[in-house]
């Protein structure tokens, strides 16, 4: 016997959570799974820079208040060249900004909204495949912690369940998408400091790219430009402070313990299609971006803003224009998104083997922008986040 649910959403991470609390507004019913416990999903420290218009969403349906108490407003950035930082104002220059919001405490906040509305949300159930994805009874097989399979039946199926998806492969087929792969990594920190400056500071080096970003009054996230082979526990706690120091000469770092560090891969892939009949894939599903733009959780809210009207206009009016547009427009905004992280980190990063003409290419590049209104405009408003279709 199959359950019978309007929207079976794979995946209780920021994509999946806000779909089912969007539809519900609506009225309509969903069933989430999630292969993770809920402790899983709440405490992974994760990135979190919000745009203005992510924000707006979470604060306008109810899904976050905190953003607006322990979120951290951010008005610019800062961008670290030749031993100088140039500071990025963007609420001087297109009046928007971003939040400094980890994604574990969005997720926080998404998880008790959910379940005070009684949703029906599953931890420790794995989606193990989609089936009839192209009637309009698409099913999800899925198996419980105790190894017991059944079968959800949908009108639609939501693949939010990241770059490992499930739903993906129906979605997709065998052609997959577009992949690029970049010669370097990042090895990220976490320390136990105050913050080393009020905002976060893109810093392009002779000896590679660094980010000083932050967490909490009390910890701060900081990443340098790494060989992707780079064993994470290769460094003492002194050689990371001198990397990261190295590559930041305009700012004295505020040092503290190193309680967490790792390396993470460059990759971009952008899905060929994110939907195939009844079946949808949102988020890392459909997309992976290189961090250096921190569009990652904003692209996956846009994702489900778009996918939320589309499926109101379906299955409340019979209506499936936007429903059937949705991997256009969706794709659109991604593949903005993924031209401002490669441009952002093509601009600020170290290439193995880079010539002496390319490093002073590199610089003039950071000028072009820092020196002009319209280079700083273009940054700012790219930054904090292009109009988002469909509310
Ligand atoms: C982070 O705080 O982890 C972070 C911030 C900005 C980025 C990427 C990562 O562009």
């Amino acid at each position: 016997m199959a359950e019978r649910t309007r929207v079976a959403i794979v995946g209780a991470g920021p994509a999946g959570l806000l779909l089912s609390h969007l539809l519900d507004e609506a009225g309509i019913e969903s069933i989430v799974i999630d292969s993770r416990t809920r402790e899983q999903i709440e405490t992974t420290i994760r990135a979190g820079i919000l745009e203005q218009g992510t924000v707006e969403v979470l604060t306008e349906t109810g899904a976050s208040e905190r953003v607006n108490t322990i979120g951290d407003k951010h008005s610019g950035i800062y961008l670290g060249f030749d031993d100088e930082l140039h500071h990025i104002d963007f609420g001087a220059l297109v009046g928007r900004n971003v939040w400094l919001y980890p994604q574990h405490e969005v997720l926080v906040d998404l998880i008790a909204a959910r379940l005070a509305a009684g949703q029906d949300l599953r931890f420790g159930v794995t989606a193990e495949r989609v089936e009839d994805a192209e009637t309009e009874r698409p099913r999800v097989v899925v198996r419980d912690a105790e190894g017991r399979e059944s079968v959800i039946e949908a009108d639609v199926v939501v693949g939010a369940d990241g770059s490992r998806s499930v739903v993906k492969k129906a979605v997709t087929g065998s052609h997959g998408g577009f992949f690029h792969e970049c010669p370097f990594a990042w090895f990220g920190i976490l320390t136990e400091a105050p913050p080393s400056k009020d905002e976060l500071i893109y810093s392009n080096s002779p000896d590679g790219f660094a980010l000083i970003s932050q967490r909490s009054p009390e910890v701060q996230r900081m990443y340098f430009q790494c060989d992707p082979e780079t064993d994470p526990s290769s460094y003492s706690e002194a050689q990371l402070w001198d990397e990261l120091q190295r590559r930041t000469p305009a700012t004295e770092l505020k040092e503290g313990p190193i309680f967490q560090r790792d390396v993470l891969k460059f990759r971009s892939f952008v899905a060929h299609r994110m939907q195939a009949g009844r079946a949808v894939i949102v988020g890392d599903a459909a997309h992976t971006v290189p961090p250096t733009g921190a569009k990652g959780m904003n692209l996956a809210v846009a994702d489900v803003v778009l996918l939320d009207r589309a499926i109101r206009d379906l299955l409340l009016r019979g209506d499936a224009t936007h429903f059937e547009s949705f991997t256009d427009e969706a794709l659109r905004r991604t593949w903005k998104a993924q031209q401002f992280s490669w441009w952002m980190t093509s601009m600020l990063h170290q290439q193995p083997g880079a010539s002496d003409f390319e490093r002073h290419r590199q610089i003039a590049e950071l000028r072009t922008v820092t020196d002009s209104e319209a280079g700083r405009r273009y940054l700012a408003e790219a930054y904090t986040g292009w109009p988002l279709l469909g509310r």
